[in-house]
């Protein structure tokens, strides 16, 4: 602790620190053993962790901080110091960016900032490389599977075992499998199922929450096998996907039958957009007059579950006050992160009156979940709502009784006549009962549905892609607002193509993380997104489970990035025909150029010895 950043840092290498360097374990991929794996991601928040803890009083406690879940983050401050959490007020204005990096990791920070602040305010905000050295991310998985299907292309039976790098603590590490596991079928009908996954503790630091929650990584495995029946039949992709969609009364695996099920609108809707047939035609005929530049296609649906696992965190408070000058202060559990939530809050609120979203605090709100699960405005826009419901009925006797007036006069009539206008409203989702011993219940409130279209091209000889074009269909229920929803998905689906394409964390042999800044792990850029991308929202497609009849749409439209994935392993596929290979074959994830140009197997790739495992140390290791 000190008067200064530059002090601090100083301060922090006189440091001298003996230690004793054990064997570290960072992967859990093993040489030789043909296991799809799927990388991990950073997050790449804007804003790096930061807590500005502030003591007041004798024992009170003020905690600035950028974080997800600003009552666990009062919990744990509240833990830390020996003190009740009455005496801790957490506030967060906004944060700048989170995608579940900041649901439980914030606390690293946040916990030894308010123990320092002993005496004084004390600040810490992490540098990028320090952010990304110690606060974990996305969990990589490595996954092995068997599927059986008919000579239609008709899947039969799946049977696949996840491994899990979790790092060096639980965090959420159970939580990611569980919903990484409940959705590895994606959107189809597998009528004999078996998944487990193996979470493997390394020396990694904690793996956590990020954006889809584990079910990105399943979703890549689960198209994995759908392309890979494809192309052991030679048959295209999109056929098979279609052939096994789910329907309309459907079961799933946890047996949760499914009802309002968009899916096939979605498809047909972004079948129709792309104008695949046409495409596929034209792609075929590029195909054929290249032998270096290939083109691909695929398209992908996806279908996520939303509720928060845990049923007590299906729950949300709100805080409204009216002032006599007919202005109105909400406050609410959910943290603004980027994604919009306080904006949607004033819509359910009223559009008409003069509303201020104040802070985020544990003083206002207590008890409030993470903002997480995409379900932050399903669940305080019903704890709005009903603080709305309440003062309404508060204030109808004054609009009964002067129904010429207007929101101010009512207001400062109800005053004068002494009615409480301040209401606290809550909502608990209704029930969630499912029971893994009878496999039985509702294991979800509801599902979010959509379809992506993505059409790439690859240069075989470097491994270098682009993609052409990519048409988003999805469904969102009655959007809340589109502009914002709209956002969601292209920013949802980019984060996805990232995952898939790009990003790859690299890690010494010894465990020092090597990538960690924006000038060795490629996040997306401009140049990423595809050269078309169309994002339609599905219209007339109501949902009863939500807030105005809306769907939730944070993590959703990730998944979809996966089409960009199969479109590089279509065209690949296509450059492996040249030389006489068909068949399935195994492409990791990211896809990298590096991986794009060896799965292209030519004369040149033969060329490329392979070490036999354990011959020889390399520089770097892929997680
Ligand atoms: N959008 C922005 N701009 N920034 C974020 O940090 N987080 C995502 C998603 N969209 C995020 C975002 C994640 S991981 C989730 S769970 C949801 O937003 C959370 O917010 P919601 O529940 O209001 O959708
Ligand atoms: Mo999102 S991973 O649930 O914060």
């Amino acid at each position: 602790v000190a008067e200064t950043q530059a002090d601090a840092q100083k301060a922090a290498k006189s440091i001298k620190i003996q230690y004793q360097d054990l064997p570290a374990i960072i992967t859990i991929q093993v040489p030789g053993l043909d296991l799809l794996h799927v990388g991990g991601q950073e997050h790449f928040y804007l804003e790096t962790n930061v807590t500005l803890a502030v003591p007041r009083d004798q024992d009170e406690i003020e905690i600035f901080s950028s974080t997800q879940s600003p009552s666990q983050t009062q919990s744990c401050v509240a833990r830390v110091l020996g003190i009740p959490s009455n005496r801790v007020d957490v506030r967060v204005k906004r944060v700048g960016g989170g995608f579940g990096g900041k649901v439980s990791r914030s606390n690293i920070v946040s916990n030894v900032v308010a123990l320092a602040a002993h005496r004084r305010p004390v600040r810490c905000m992490l540098d990028r490389d320090e952010d990304m050295l110690v606060t974990g991310g996305r969990h990589p998985f490595c996954a092995k599977y068997k599927v059986g299907f008919s000579e239609s292309g008709q899947v039969l039976a799946l049977d696949v075992t996840y491994y899990s790098n979790a790092g060096n603590s639980m965090d959420g590490s159970i939580l990611v499998a569980h919903e990484a596991v409940v959705h590895m079928e994606n959107s189809y009908l597998v009528p004999n199922i078996r998944g487990r996954c193996i979470v493997c503790r390394t020396h990694l630091p904690s793996n956590t929450a990020f954006r889809g929650f584990g079910t990105p990584q399943t979703m890549l495995v689960c198209e994995d096998w759908i392309s890979a029946i494809a192309l052991k039949l030679g048959r295209a992709p999109e056929q098979i996907r279609e052939l096994n969609l789910y329907s309309e009364g459907d079961r799933t695996p946890y047996n949760q039958v499914l009802e309002g099920v968009t899916l096939r609108r979605c498809w047909d809707e972004c079948l129709d957009r792309a104008k695949i047939h046409e495409r596929r035609a034209q792609i075929q005929d590029f195909n054929r007059q290249n032998r270096w530049i290939k083109q691909g296609l695929a398209v992908v649906p996806t279908k996520f579950g939303i509720a928060f696992k845990e049923l007590f965190l299906n729950q949300a408070g709100a805080l409204v006050h009216i002032y006599t000058d007919g202005s109105v202060l909400l406050a609410h559990g959910g943290t603004e992160i980027g994604q919009g939530l306080h904006t949607k809050m004033i819509q359910v609120l009223s559009p008409q009156v003069k509303i201020h979203v104040c802070e985020t605090s544990t003083h206002s709100v207590a008890n409030s979940s993470p903002t997480g699960a995409s379900m932050s405005s399903d669940l305080n826009g019903a704890a709005v709502r009903n603080t709305c419901e309440i003062l309404n009925q508060r204030l109808q006797p004054y609009k009964d009784r002067d129904p010429q007036g207007n929101w101010e006069s009512w207001v400062k009539a109800a005053y004068f006549d002494r009615v409480n206008l301040s209401a606290n409203g809550f909502y608990r989702a209704p029930e969630l009962d499912y029971d893994s011993k009878t496999n039985s219940g509702r294991m979800f409130h509801y599902f979010a549905y959509g379809v992506c279209c993505s059409e790439v091209e690859i240069d075989c000889l470097t491994g270098a892609h682009k993609t052409l074009s990519s048409t988003i269909v999805m469904d969102v229920g009655n959007s809340l607002n589109p502009a914002i929803d709209i956002g969601q998905v292209e920013g949802a689906f980019m984060q996805g193509v990232g995952l898939f394409t790009l990003e790859q964390l690299l890690y010494s042999p010894d465990g020092v993380l090597l990538t960690r800044g924006p000038g060795t792990y490629k996040i997306p850029g401009v140049g990423d997104i595809p050269t078309q991308l169309q994002v339609y929202l599905l219209r007339d497609a109501p949902n009863d489970k939500a807030l105005y009849c809306s769907k939730a749409v944070g993590e959703p439209p990730l998944c979809l990035a996966t089409s960009v994935f199969f479109a590089l392993k279509d065209a690949i596929a296509t450059s492996r025909l040249e030389v006489g290979l068909s068949g399935p074959f195994q492409l990791d994830s990211p896809a990298t150029a590096e991986r794009i140009r060896m799965a292209c197997a030519d004369r040149f790739t033969k060329m490329c010895p392979v070490a036999e495992p354990g011959t020889y140390k390399p520089w770097a290791v892929v997680v």
